[in-house]
């Protein structure tokens, strides 16, 4: 298996902090996009109020606003869970096992994907490439990327995470 570190810092939803962003975005060409991407970046997730936020700012609707977080499945709009898995459903690592590797974890999980544990304690979600596919099947947990990893590996992952509570040991 291979690590890789990747940013995984998220910030609770703060209106102020989100007001903010995208003020630091409101002037560029096309504002909306890059707005939303920087909300998504900073708190994992576009909180119902940022709708509201996004719309008085950039002086669109929100019919319109929504209308573009609803159309991109990478926008979440729920908080994701303290570990955050990414399981990737990449054409590469679907041929190495990444099929039935997400069976695995929806069924280890008891969790759809692109959902998150009631208790808030994990979210699974698909990705289509995490630039690893040479190494698939590929995963991330709490931002960091495994590679080659079999349903043992990832139970393992995912059990380490929850214990060091969202972090990885
Ligand atoms: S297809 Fe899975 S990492 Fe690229």
């Amino acid at each position: 298996m291979t690590l890789h570190e990747m940013p995984t810092a998220m910030t609770p939803w703060s209106k102020e902090v989100a007001t903010e962003l995208v003020r630091d975005h409101a002037a560029e060409p096309g504002p909306l996009l890059p707005v939303l991407h920087a909300l998504h970046e900073a708190f994992g997730y576009i909180d119902p109020e940022a709708i509201e936020l996004v719309a008085q700012e950039l002086n669109i609707s929100r019919a319109d606003v929504y209308g573009v977080v609803t159309f991109y499945a990478d926008f979440r709009r729920t908080p994701p869970g303290r570990v955050r898995i990414q399981v990737c459903r990449g054409e590469a690592c679907q041929a190495v096992g990444g099929r039935g590797l997400v069976e695995h974890a929806t069924r280890s999980l008891g969790l759809e994907l692109g959902t998150t544990a009631p208790d808030g304690s994990v979210s699974l979600e698909e990705v289509f490439c995490l630039g690893n596919c040479a190494l698939g099947p590929s995963v991330t947990v709490s931002g960091h990327l495994r590679g080659r990893v079999e349903p043992a590996d990832f139970d393992r992952l995912v059990s380490d995470a929850v214990a060091s509570g969202g972090g990885e040991r």
